[in-house]
């Protein structure tokens, strides 16, 4: 049914369905019925893979998508075993998650505007702050922090119709919405992220099309240098990494 309907993983998708009728006693043909409706298949189940780890991704939450996971390893690369790191928008807290499960002995928080994800993500066992981008987190961090990374909503207000159909039947505009060029939020996190991090942290930010050269100018009048795009296997823009240094 799933493969006729043109679901890619198709197979896959039937076992976690099945898997998921047998352990909650949940007739499968309406767990078919959602997916076929579109609902992203991490809230039917309950749970996604993020870097090989479970995520328990509440219905209403952004889904952690695999296209972020270099990022967040190369944030991992970042932090040293004792650092401090801050992901924000966090969404179910899969990037904090993975930072946590890799540097044991580092303090890694997270920010998130929406209540939802903020559960969401403390049901993950983030230490998740509700708010705005920086300011919920704890003052005592300001200046200390070796790493911040982020998937924030980075998707151009026109270009929100060109998302896949199901996106806004089941997600919030919220997850996406980067304002007119896509870089609203970005700017915001380039221009604020400067008083939390220490000399020689890094920011890391997920972004595409042409933000990078959007936020050079910024990124280097609030005193980031080594910045360098991020690409995935096929040359495509998929972030940012850069270097607090002194501002000029
Ligand atoms: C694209 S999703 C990414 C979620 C998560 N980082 C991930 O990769 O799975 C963006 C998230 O940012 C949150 N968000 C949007 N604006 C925000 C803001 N100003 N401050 C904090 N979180 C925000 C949304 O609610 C959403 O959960």
């Amino acid at each position: 049914m799933l493969s006729g309907a043109g679901f890619v993983a198709a197979e896959d998708e039937a076992q976690e369905l099945l898997d998921c009728a047998a352990l909650r006693g949940e007739p499968l043909g309406a767990l078919v019925e959602r997916r076929l409706s579109g609902e992203p298949l991490a809230w039917i189940t309950g749970q996604t893979l993020f870097c090989g780890l479970e995520i328990h991704v509440d219905r209403g939450v952004y889904v952690p998508r695999w296209q972020s996971e270099p990022l967040a390893r190369r944030a991992v690369e970042r932090l040293p075993g004792t650092g401090i790191a801050i992901d924000l928008c966090t969404g179910s807290g899969a990037i904090a998650t993975m930072l946590a499960s890799s540097r044991p002995d580092a303090r890694v928080v997270a920010s998130e505007i929406d209540g939802r994800a903020v559960e969401c993500a403390a049901g993950n066992g983030v230490e998740v702050y509700g708010g705005d981008l920086f300011d919920p987190l704890p003052p005592a961090i300001t200046g200390l922090v070796d790493v911040v990374v982020g998937v924030v909503p980075y998707v151009p207000t026109p270009a929100l119709p060109m998302l896949p159909r199901d996106t806004f039947e089941f997600e919030s505009e919220l997850a996406y919405d980067g304002g007119p060029d896509g870089a609203r939020v970005l700017r915001r996190v380039v221009a604020e992220s400067p008083s939390l991090l220490r000399l020689g942290g890094a920011l890391l930010l997920e972004l595409g099309g042409d933000q990078a050269d959007v936020l050079t100018h910024d990124l280097s009048r609030f005193g980031f240098r080594d910045v360098t795009v991020l690409e995935d296997e096929d040359g495509d823009v998929r972030g940012i990494e850069a270097t607090l240094g002194e501002r000029k």
